[in-house]
């Protein structure tokens, strides 16, 4: 896929502080999306602009569309049958939906996690080598090296540097997931898509994941669905509440908890419904 120029958003703030809250550079956009299973609108109208280097939660009731949303960011809706997406999707400029568009190469770029750990029933270093691999990096010496740094990136080479041939099975959830984080940044992606991803796990490992994101968005445009309000609260940037498919609001997080605009919102993150 060409890459076009990265968008720059020309912002003009008031004060500094808006230059902290507004990170002027994007390279991923959506205007007016909907999406549909069959004859059934499952998400509509939905327009966002994700900062780079930061973090974005996307919260709201179950069922309000937040899964649906997150996958029309890499096509991973393509893999449902009757699932129609409408709208743009924009990332470095390009429309993702364009039939030129390689999805092979668009989910290298836009890497997903999943709620579940889903590792391979493969060895903890060939669950990091394998995408690698299958995009053409042959040299044992350059694999190696990948497996290496996802690893310490991911925060996991300490407890599992000593037994990369082992099962990934064997590792604990926590870990697991771990190593699928790992497994997507070894692809060297630019956006990182996380559903749900510490929901599984107990508060030790949540806390570690939380930590690791943290640390990985001085890197990446990330996007994280979460149920946990708190957690949103402590690691993202920028949230979008999204209620029966339409995005009620979205601000900075601290803004959106502290004063949301709206009463639905307001209802939502104080915990009076939802
Ligand atoms: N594969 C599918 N086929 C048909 N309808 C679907 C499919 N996946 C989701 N839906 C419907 O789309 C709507 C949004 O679902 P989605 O999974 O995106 O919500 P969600 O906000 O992620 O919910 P949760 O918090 O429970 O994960 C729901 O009405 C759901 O029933
Ligand atoms: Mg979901």
């Amino acid at each position: 896929m060409a890459i076009a120029k990265e968008r720059v958003h020309v912002e003009q703030p008031a004060t500094s502080n808006h230059l902290i809250l507004f990170p002027a550079r994007s390279i991923l956009e959506t205007e007016g999306v909907h999406v549909s299973y069959g004859t059934k609108p499952a998400i509509q109208n939905i327009s966002l602009t994700f900062p780079h280097q930061a973090i974005t939660a996307l919260i709201g009731p179950s069922g309000c569309g937040k899964s649906t949303f997150l996958r029309s960011l890499n096509r991973m809706n393509d893999e449902i049958n009757h699932c129609q997406v409408k709208g743009k999707i924009a990332y470095r400029g390009i429309d993702i939906y364009d039939p030129q568009v390689n999805v092979f190469e668009l989910r290298k770029q836009i890497g997903m996690v999943f709620q579940k750990p889903t590792p391979f029933v493969k060895s903890i270093y060939d669950n990091i080598a394998f995408g690698p691999a299958r995009h053409g990096v042959k040299k044992k010496r350059l694999l190696d090296e990948i497996v290496e740094t996802s690893l310490r990136k991911a925060a996991l080479w300490d407890e599992v540097k000593d037994k990369l041939h082992s099962s990934a099975l064997s590792l604990s959830g926590g870990q697991q997931q771990r190593l699928c984080i790992a497994r997507a940044i070894a692809m060297k992606p630019q956006v990182l898509l996380l559903d749900e991803p510490a929901s599984a796990l107990d508060p030790i490992s949540t806390r570690k994941i939380e930590e690791l994101l943290n640390d990985l968005k001085k890197e990446y445009t990330m996007i994280i669905v979460t149920h946990n309000m708190q957690q949103a609260a402590r690691i993202s940037d920028f949230t979008a509440f999204f209620l029966m498919g339409e995005m009620v609001e979205y601000g900075p997080t601290q803004q959106l908890f502290s004063q949301p605009k709206d009463e639905r919102t307001k209802g939502y993150v104080t915990g009076n419904f939802g």
